[in-house]
């Protein structure tokens, strides 16, 4: 389905998640006390073109993974709304038939793949309901896997016996053979060796050519946001910081997060996550104002009063009290 060509192909409008903190017990449940909630994605809107890729970065935790999930249609938002080609997209479970357009590939394809069913079972596992003849189903499969560099020699053997590489290859071959408009990433390449994350992401970049994908890209990792995103959205406890282009987020990056995040090195053998200096608060306890208030160098005392309005600086959206709108 195209989309309306005035309108952006993905659209993320004013969406807000909660989630609820541990279980209530019988007590709790007598006395009538509430239970504890936050908010994982907290009033986030974005927009994205057909054909392109939007990052989301941010630390662990900073609700990236919800807002992908959100996007294809795995949570359902407490408000707010996703659309997709001009149409809405609806919680899965009501709609199983949304999954097809909308596609989502894990981190861990060791995790996300079943390791005994076969590369065929799981591949064919998205199109299995529609109405095809087994062999088309399986000519359905080869193709997805030649697209993703796999031949028919992989179609009966079970996954755990695939390298890690070849596993997130059968997870993209998976996500593509019900030929999706879009597609989450979610940090589709550092469960991999080092060695094997270029050549994973080449193939995305060529997919995306070829099919005309929508990504959603999420990562910690601002050199993959730099290979492959148009634009970027900073992300830090379930609100974004930043947001704008790729060529102006990442060349002068102005929120003092963006710059820390950007700064960080990666900790090896800590699964790549990246570590800043400071406690990220958690959820239960995010400040009043600006979250980032616990950890900026630059805080002053209007950072405590209230969460500061979005301005719009050399491009690009900045939520942070440093600048004002007529910065160009
Ligand atoms: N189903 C759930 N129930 C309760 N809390 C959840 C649920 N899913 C996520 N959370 C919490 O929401 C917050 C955001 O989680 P999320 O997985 O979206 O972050 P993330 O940015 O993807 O982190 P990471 O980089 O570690 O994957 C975290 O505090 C997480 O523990
Ligand atoms: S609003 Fe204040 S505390 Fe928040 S990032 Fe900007 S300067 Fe730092
Ligand atoms: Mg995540």
């Amino acid at each position: 389905m195209e989309s309306n060509t005035s309108e952006p192909f993905l659209v993320v409008n004013d969406v807000v998640k909660s989630f609820t903190v541990g279980k209530r017990s019988l007590v709790d449940r007598i006395m009538r006390r509430k239970p504890q909630t936050f908010n994982a994605v907290d009033h986030v809107s974005l927009s994205a073109n057909r054909g392109e890729t939007l990052a989301v970065v941010g630390e662990s935790g900073s609700g990236k993974t919800t807002l992908g999930r959100l996007i294809v249609g795995l949570e359902k938002p407490d408000s707010g709304e996703v659309l997709v080609g001009g149409k809405k997209v609806r919680y899965v479970r009501q709609n199983p038939e949304g999954r097809g357009r909308l596609q989502m590939v894990f981190q861990d394809p060791s995790s996300s793949l079943d390791p005994y069913m076969t590369v065929e079972e799981c591949v064919a596992e998205s199109i299995v309901k529609n109405p095809l003849k087994r062999h088309e189903i399986r000519q359905r499969v080869i193709e997805a896997l030649m697209l993703t560099g796999l031949d028919s020699s992989f179609l009966k053997k079970k996954t755990r016996e695939l390298s890690g590489g070849q596993k997130q290859r059968v997870a993209i071959a998976r996500a593509i053979i019900s030929d999706p408009e879009l597609i989450v990433l979610d940090e589709p390449t550092s469960a991999l060796d080092v060695s094997i994350q270029a050549q994973i992401l080449n193939l995305l970049v060529e997919l995306q050519k070829l099919k005309r994908f929508t990504y959603v890209l999420i990562t910690h990792d601002v050199k993959v946001a730099r290979y492959m995103a148009d634009s970027v959205a900073v992300m830090y406890l379930g609100r974004f910081v930043e947001y704008g282009a790729a060529k102006h987020v990442l060349s002068q990056p102005l929120h003092p997060y963006t710059q820390a995040l950007f700064d960080a090195v990666p900790k090896v053998g800590s699964n790549l996550q990246v570590y800043l200096e400071g406690e990220v608060p958690s959820f239960l306890k995010v400040p009043k104002g600006c979250r980032y208030v616990t950890r900026c160098r630059f805080a002053m005392e209007i950072c405590k009063t209230r969460y500061p309005e979005q301005k719009y600086v050399k491009n690009r959206g900045v939520w942070c009290y440093l600048y004002s709108d007529h910065v160009v």
